[in-house]
């Protein structure tokens, strides 16, 4: 046998080629962030900016034209407070980037998905209501189960098409699903993180989304990293809850995950190749150590062939413009 036989010209090799990459697989994350005519580009995310409305708008619409197949939407609100109430203020950040896009030609092809949490919005960073606790302190989980699904509503109701909760508190699906069902907004589907890991990776992230927490950190209520058994009692009961779609992050450190995932459940997958990915990936082209539109689509690929039905990505509009 010889196995090179099949790859002597591209056209064999495209013949055989296992997994496919198309543009329409791929979410492009943005960051709304108040003013007009602002493009700032996030310092360790080269490439990345955060927009005002308008721009984003704009943003999106070259998106479109690329076929990429959604956006995801992070805010970073005027002001911040303890409870993060911007996160579902109807005059929110996000909110009012909902209303835009929704006017706008470009949401008839982008599926436009709402990330649901509070860190953006909360002055100490963590992503539910603060009490005191162990180290002086702790993320309390039922309450903050009201002002997620409070958000939801207040985001599907903006025109989000998805929703997606990105917090890792418990019961947060199950606690959104009966709340966007009293509104009437049964037909609004949830894109839960089922399974989120606290990783190094999100760095970058949260100096674009000014997220980071004042003190402590999220391991209490994220992932340990070395835990798949437990990743997959994450998804089970997101599904049990009412998930109608889950994700996977980060991506790249976690592909064994995302394929055990793939083979547990049939629900829609997806990867999140998060900002630390990007970063480490985009900083190593600058220096002209990797090759950039090879090593893009190689990432992409391993996430699908790992098992993601789509891949949330930084990279959506550079991938989609070598794929076209
Ligand atoms: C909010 C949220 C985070 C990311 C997505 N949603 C940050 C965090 O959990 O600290 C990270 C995305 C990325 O790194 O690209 N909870």
């Amino acid at each position: 046998m010889r196995m090179r036989r099949l790859r002597r010209s591209e056209s064999l090799r495209a013949l055989v080629r296992e997994t496919v990459l198309d543009p329409g697989d791929l979410i492009y994350p943005l960051f709304l962030c108040p003013g007009k005519g602002v493009r700032r580009e996030v310092g360790s995310m080269p490439g990345v900016f955060n927009l005002s409305v308008d721009e984003a708008v704009r943003e999106a619409e070259e998106a479109a034209k690329l076929g990429v197949g959604g956006l995801l939407l992070f805010g970073l609100p005027e002001s911040k407070d303890e409870q993060g109430t911007g996160a579902w203020d109807e005059n929110g950040i996000v909110q009012q980037g909902l209303r835009a896009l929704k006017k706008s030609e470009a949401s008839k092809k982008l599926v436009v998905i709402a990330d649901v949490c509070l860190c953006e919005y909360t002055s100490h960073g963590h992503c539910g209501v603060i009490v005191e606790g162990r180290e002086g302190w702790e993320v309390d989980n039922d309450p903050t189960l009201d002002l997620l699904a409070r958000t939801a509503v207040s985001l599907a109701k903006a025109g989000a098409d998805v929703v997606a909760p990105s917090d890792m508190m418990d019961g947060r699906v199950a606690a959104i699903r009966r709340a966007l069902d009293k509104a009437s907004l049964a037909q609004t589907p949830i894109l839960s993180y089922a399974s989120k890991f606290a990783s190094a990776f999100y760095g970058p992230f949260r100096e674009a989304a000014d997220s980071a927490p004042q003190f402590g950190d999220r391991k209490s209520y994220q992932m340990d990293g070395a835990n798949l058994r437990e990743a997959m009692r994450e998804i089970d009961l997101d599904l049990a809850e009412g998930a109608d779609m889950i994700l996977m992050k980060p991506a790249m450190p976690y592909l064994d995950v995302v394929r055990a995932a793939r083979e547990r459940v049939d629900v829609p997958i997806g990867a999140y190749q998060v900002s630390g990915e990007y970063s480490m990936l985009q900083a190593a082209i600058e220096k002209g150590w990797l090759d950039k539109n090879r090593a893009i689509l190689e990432s992409l690929v391993g996430m699908r062939r790992a098992g993601a039905d789509f891949i949330v990505t930084y990279f959506a509009k550079e991938a989609s413009q070598l794929l076209a």
